[in-house]
């Protein structure tokens, strides 16, 4: 079994490492941020992710998981280097921002004395892989010993390890055969269960990437497109949704209308995915994500617009109870967040706007410190003048109308993700809007 290490242990990486040393690899975890590397080594997952928590406790058990600062000691140590930093939007542009790939990688370059295998799993510009290729070639002391590949990585958050686990695909980018023997041997146990793989080159398997997370992006702002249609027409979207998914050709997964993706995947894979493939002559193909983006950024701002009509038009000194602060259920991740941005924004329109969510309070208290924070729904809730539901925890969902009725000023509520019952709310004697619902 080769030895891995894993660059960069945030969420994909830390699910990582932490999977494969269960899986039965030695594997040792490199990051820049000591406190990250610290709070891992002893025990502690510094986020949010079911299931991940008691592998974490295993691994180390195990004697097979490490955590290290020190890419000396990675060099040494490992035969594949899986990559797994950052890459998020560069500020003031579209394009993504590859300095911290570029650094890990450069650092790591210099420790390879050996034949060794680099892996990129970051989400990355196509071409990439090639250049990353030239300058580990360069850098590293063992020269063209050292090949690079790339492994894109299609975890969901808050499914993370079975996704880990038992992925839908293994796609290996390469560009030799020993390249292809080393990807097969660092996830033989995966492959063992029947995973399919696809074997290709470098070129595609970073397009693979982005093009899966671009029709993704589509299928969720094509509904929120018809969304609009039916505000303009009277039409109720959550049944033109229901009818359509019907539909083998076209599903019901990703279909569902509302508030929209945030994340730190979709919107900036997408924006990255423009600019790229402008700087290679065919941003034309690819154009309509543009107008992805702009349908996903409109159900923001329609959100906070429809909060405004429930309330009679004006904002100013308003009380609102914001449920939901991560971009999606099951998840702390707080990154481009649809429902911080509406809280955000309506709090700049002059409303008071206390927000909860299950998992996210510390990355939304650091990153929206302007918003005031509750202890529960029902504190949040309590005196409110209108209630917005913005993330789709199962908490959520299962709130009692009657009981919320007893806690607020007014019974008024805005559903951001279509997860509530609208005829139970309306029965509690709640005023309940919808995003493309009459
Ligand atoms: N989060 C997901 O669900 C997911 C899914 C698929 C793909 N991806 C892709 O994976 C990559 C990582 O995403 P993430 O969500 O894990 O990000 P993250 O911000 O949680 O983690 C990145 C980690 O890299 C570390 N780092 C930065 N510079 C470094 C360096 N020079 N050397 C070592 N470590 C360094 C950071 O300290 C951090 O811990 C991105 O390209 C993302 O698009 C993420």
């Amino acid at each position: 079994m080769p030895r891995l290490t894993v660059i960069g242990t945030g969420y994909l990486g830390a699910t990582h490492a932490i999977c494969m040393a269960v899986l039965g690899y030695e594997v040792l975890g490199v990051d820049v941020d000591a406190a990250k590397v610290e709070r891992l080594a002893s025990g502690e997952v510094p986020f949010f992710e079911p299931g991940l928590p008691e592998l974490l406790v295993k691994a180390l058990e195990s004697g097979r998981l490490r955590f290290t600062t020190s890419f000396a000691e990675a060099g040494d140590f490992g035969d594949v280097h899986f990559v797994c930093v950052g890459t998020p939007q560069r500020p003031g542009s579209y394009a993504a921002d590859m300095r911290f790939v570029d650094g890990a990688v450069t650092e790591l370059s210099h420790f390879l004395h050996r034949r060794a295998l680099v892996v990129g799993k970051s989400t990355v510009p196509i071409g990439t892989a090639a250049r990353l290729t030239d300058m580990v070639q360069r850098l590293a002391p063992a020269g063209e010993q050292v090949e690079l590949a790339w492994n894109p990585e299609f975890l969901r958050e808050g499914y993370a390890v079975d996704d880990t686990m038992k992925p839908d695909r293994l796609v290996f980018g390469v560009s030799s055969p020993w390249a292809e023997e080393q990807l097969r041997a660092a996830y033989a146990p995966v492959l063992a269960q029947g995973t399919p793989v696809v074997v290709t080159d470098l070129a595609t398997s970073e397009l693979v990437k982005v093009a899966a997370n671009a029709f993704l992006a589509t299928k969720i702002s094509y509904i929120n497109a018809m969304a609009e249609v039916c505000e303009g027409t009277g039409a109720d979207v959550r049944d033109l949704a229901a009818a359509l998914a019907y539909d083998d050709r076209i599903g019901g997964r990703f279909l569902k209308p509302g508030l929209g993706f945030g994340g730190g995947c979709l919107p900036k894979d997408i924006r990255a995915f423009l600019h790229r493939a402008e700087e290679l002559g065919v941003g034309q193909a690819v154009s309509f994500l543009r107008e992805v983006d702009d349908i996903n950024k409109r159900r923001r701002a329609r959100t906070v617009d429809l909060v405004r009509e429930l309330v009679g038009g004006e904002l100013d000194g308003v009380r609102v109870a914001a449920l939901g602060a991560a971009f999606k259920p099951n998840s702390d991740d707080v990154r481009d967040a649809p429902a911080l941005d509406v809280a955000s924004t309506l709090q700049k329109a002059g409303a008071t706007v206390r927000v909860f969510d299950p998992a996210a309070m510390d990355n939304a208290r650091r990153t929206h410190p302007e918003l005031s924070y509750g202890q529960s729904a029902m504190d949040v809730t309590r005196d409110a003048d209108v209630v917005v539901l913005l993330t789709e925890w199962a908490e959520f969902r299962e709130i009692d109308p009657v009981v919320l009725a007893g806690v607020v000023a007014h019974r008024r509520i805005v559903d951001g993700r279509h997860a509530l019952d609208a005829g139970q709310w309306r029965a509690a004697g709640w005023e309940y809007r919808a995003l493309g619902r009459p």
